[in-house]
């Protein structure tokens, strides 16, 4: 089956990557010409486990190609994946501009009988919308369907190789039978539905994985002023089959690309349509207030963050994953650096360029030993396995009285202090 996949972004790169190892034919496309020849050449522009070899493997077998030419990639494709981005708008609702953009450029290209299959996160009711616009610029038969795309960075491959499920929002049954086939080799868990259904349970999904999180984190905070072990909680709550241990560790708050912003967009929908009063607008407040509220809580124990020198280890939003999008650590460093620190970090893949070139109380180090050196507060942002596996005890300086952050809770307490530091954990006292 010719696919075009419009948008060669996190989602478009993997999904196209993945349906051209199964045999189909891929075109991948983009306005971005760059790009294009980056990805032609079979460079990945960001870290990705395992997205790397996929892209070699179906570029040099011709299945999977790229192009910046609507007509190259549309004409004859069977199916068209939009991926492209959904920025949030000035009111905090999806700005489907580009989604709009892409339908306008491809109507004119369709094949009759051709299926429109929107992947980006937009809100319910999108497809009518995509369906006008298309209608208005090409005589040929399409159908519109909706497939969110559930996959998470670090694990894209994966996560898209074995879906946990497939939503199939579409009503027409022609369109339904063939997404079926071409999901089929992906999971048995194929779910059809309306395409409203489909695009709810996206924004559904990342937001009541954002509030369980904001939750426990709440908890965590409650465990501060009574004593109790967040941890001891989690495992206790944990025995209840209906709530289970997974899923919640606390921290300084969700990031990424997708939680944030699917969040606030909820939020936002949820008042366009008259339901001012809901669940997401205070969520997604909550984690706004997540790093401000730990640093002011850590800054307390430790007698003030002022001219204290702070490792900070982990960049990225979340381990495997060079992306900062929404990444905690973008908070944390310019507060430490407001508040009078001095701060140097360490990540196995991601960096805050900008940032170091904004000040000098900022540097970035490529190791775990230089970035701790001399260092009175070492702090553990994100569980990369180089970070949680690493042996502190030869880092530890013996003329510093030093304190250790476990921002993840990763680490054995009784470890970290029989190595000679304080340890401070979330939720933990
Ligand atoms: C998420 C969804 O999981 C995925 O299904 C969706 O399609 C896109 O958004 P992703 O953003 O890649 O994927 O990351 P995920 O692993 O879900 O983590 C999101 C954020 O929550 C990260 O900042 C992570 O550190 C944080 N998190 C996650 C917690 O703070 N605690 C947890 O228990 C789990």
């Amino acid at each position: 089956m010719k696919i075009a996949c419009i948008g060669t972004g996190f989602v478009g790169v993997v999904t196209s990557a993945v349906f051209a190892s199964f045999g189909h034919e891929v075109i991948g496309l983009d306005i971005d010409q760059d790009k294009i020849d980056a990805l032609s050449a079979g460079e990945v522009p960001f870290f990705e486990p395992g997205l790397k070899e996929l892209l070699d493997e179906t570029l040099e077998s011709q299945r999977l190609s790229f192009t910046t030419s609507y007509q190259e990639a549309i004409e004859s494709a069977e199916v068209i994946m939009v991926m492209v981005g959904t920025p949030s708008a000035a009111d905090g609702q999806a700005d489907l501009k580009y989604v709009i953009k892409s339908s306008e450029m491809l109507a004119p290209n369709l094949d009759d009988g051709a299926i429109v299959v929107i992947k980006s996160t937009v809100p319910p009711g999108t497809n009518l919308k995509i369906r006008e616009v298309i209608s208005s610029k090409t005589e040929v038969n399409f159908t519109v369907a909706s497939v969110p795309e559930f996959l998470k960075e670090g694990s894209a491959v994966k996560d898209t190789l074995h879906p946990a499920r497939v939503l199939i929002g579409a009503n027409d049954k022609a369109t339904i039978e063939k997404l079926t086939l071409l999901h089929q080799p992906l999971t048995d868990n194929i779910l059809v539905m309306k395409p409203e259904s489909a695009q709810m349970a996206k924004y559904a999904s990342n937001t009541y994985l954002a509030t369980r999180i904001t939750f426990i984190n709440q908890i965590a905070d409650l465990c501060q002023k009574n004593g109790a072990d967040i941890e001891e909680v989690i495992s206790g709550m944990g025995q209840d089959p209906r709530i289970g241990q997974h899923y919640w560790y606390p921290g300084f708050g969700y990031g990424g690309s997708c939680f944030p912003k699917d969040v606030s967009e909820l939020a936002a929908y949820s008042r366009a349509v008259g339901e001012a009063n809901n669940l997401m607008n205070k969520v997604h407040e909550l984690n706004q207030e997540r790093v401000p509220r730990l640093l002011a809580q850590f800054g307390n124990k430790i007698g003030g963050w002022g001219g204290k020198k702070v490792a900070v280890l982990g960049l990225s939003f979340k381990p495997n994953t060079d992306d900062t999008r929404q990444a905690p650590s973008l908070q944390i460093i310019p507060q430490l650096i407001e508040a009078g620190a001095e701060v140097r970090s360490y990540d196995p893949r991601a960096s805050l360029p900008k940032l170091e070139e904004k000040t000098d109380q900022y540097q970035q180090l490529t190791s775990i030993e230089a970035a701790t050196k001399k260092a009175d507060i070492i702090m553990a942002v994100v569980e990369w396995p180089q970070i949680t596996s690493f042996d502190y005890s030869q880092i530890k300086d013996p003329d510093l009285d030093q304190v250790f952050i476990d921002g993840r809770n990763q680490f054995s307490a009784e470890q970290i202090e029989k190595w000679g530091f304080k340890y401070l954990g979330i939720g933990r006292t």
